[in-house]
């Protein structure tokens, strides 16, 4: 079994991939950034590089820390070549997907390495029934955007042992995070407070009592660091369906958990949030 964490292999350089890879860099982990498309992970790391030099021009870092930070991630083209003592997947929000990846994953890596996802909504025992050592297999939640976001949830599976947990909340400690463990059932803690958040937000729109501006603007002005459209483009509308939905199906069609239409038309359009330039709000190339 894997002590502690020496080096990190991100699968998934997404919004979440992309500011975990940040995270893991800027601690001082190496860190393998593999996605199917070699493109992402190339915009990925520009996107960090951006983030760093803005944190350099306003004082924030030194030079010497975004450059070394920098150095340590590298863009991995090939599955096969992930040898980590840790593999965090952050691949989209979809069960079939990421129970794949863990089974390849673990077919792949050293026998002890410890493999985690990141997923929002999804139970950790649902996608480790796919895998044969599903004892060092766990959740690892980090919060969008995760370079300022201090929580992230652990997660432990039915079959997660007492080592790997120990391992995680280690590491999660050396990120200069704050872990809580949370009980392995669908959206865990905090995802599951924010659907009621989202999906009466939405309903307001829908039914046609404010537009989504002012919803946002009234939560700001109550205290909200942004309001819930904001915030859905921020995190991903899709992203953000796929959690609600997934919730939805594992609560047996709760109806306080139902999917919004109006969210639904904005996934079918392709208005994704920031990371597709349009999402409620539009935002300029430079902006994302
Ligand atoms: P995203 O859509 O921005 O990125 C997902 C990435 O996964 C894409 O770059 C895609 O090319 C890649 N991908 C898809 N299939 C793959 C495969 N087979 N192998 C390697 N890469 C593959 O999604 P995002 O928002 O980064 O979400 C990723 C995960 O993190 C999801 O499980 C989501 O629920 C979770 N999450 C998202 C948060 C958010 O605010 N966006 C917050 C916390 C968790």
């Amino acid at each position: 079994m894997v002590e502690s964490i020496k080096n990190v292999a991100i699968i998934g350089a997404g919004t979440m991939g992309q500011g975990i890879a940040q995270v893991c860099a800027l601690a001082g982990y190496p860190v393998m950034l593999y996605d199917t498309q070699p493109e992402i992970t190339k915009t990925a790391i520009a996107n960090v590089r951006k983030r760093l030099e803005m944190a350099v021009e306003k004082g924030k870092l030194s030079a010497n820390l975004k450059d070394e930070a920098l150095a340590r991630i590298v863009a991995v083209g090939d599955f096969r070549q992930l040898q980590v003592d840790i593999a965090i997947e952050v691949v989209v929000e979809k069960l079939d997907v990421k129970q794949k990846i863990v089974a390849e994953l673990e077919k792949l890596n050293a026998i002890d390495c410890i493999l985690v996802s990141n997923t929002s909504s999804f139970p950790i025992t649902q996608i480790a029934s796919v895998m044969k050592h599903k004892n060092r297999f766990a959740g690892l939640h980090f919060f969008n955007p995760a370079p300022v976001m201090k929580l992230v949830e652990i997660i432990r599976g039915a079959a997660t042992n007492d080592h790997t947990i120990k391992v995680l909340e280690a590491f999660v400690e050396s990120l200069s995070k704050i872990s809580v463990m949370a009980t392995d059932s669908p959206g865990f803690i905090v995802n599951r407070i924010a659907r009621l958040f989202y999906a009466e937000s939405l309903k307001i729109v829908e039914d046609g009592v404010s537009d989504f501006q002012t919803v946002d603007r009234l939560l700001k002005e109550t205290g909200f660091k942004m309001g819930p459209f904001q915030l859905m483009d921020l995190i991903g509308v899709d992203t953000n369906f796929a959690v609600t939905t997934s919730m939805y199906n594992a609560f047996h069609h709760e109806p306080k958990f139902r999917p919004s239409r109006l969210q639904q038309q904005k996934v079918d359009a392709g208005q994704h949030g920031r990371k597709s330039g349009k999402g409620f709000y539009e935002y300029p190339q430079t902006d994302q």
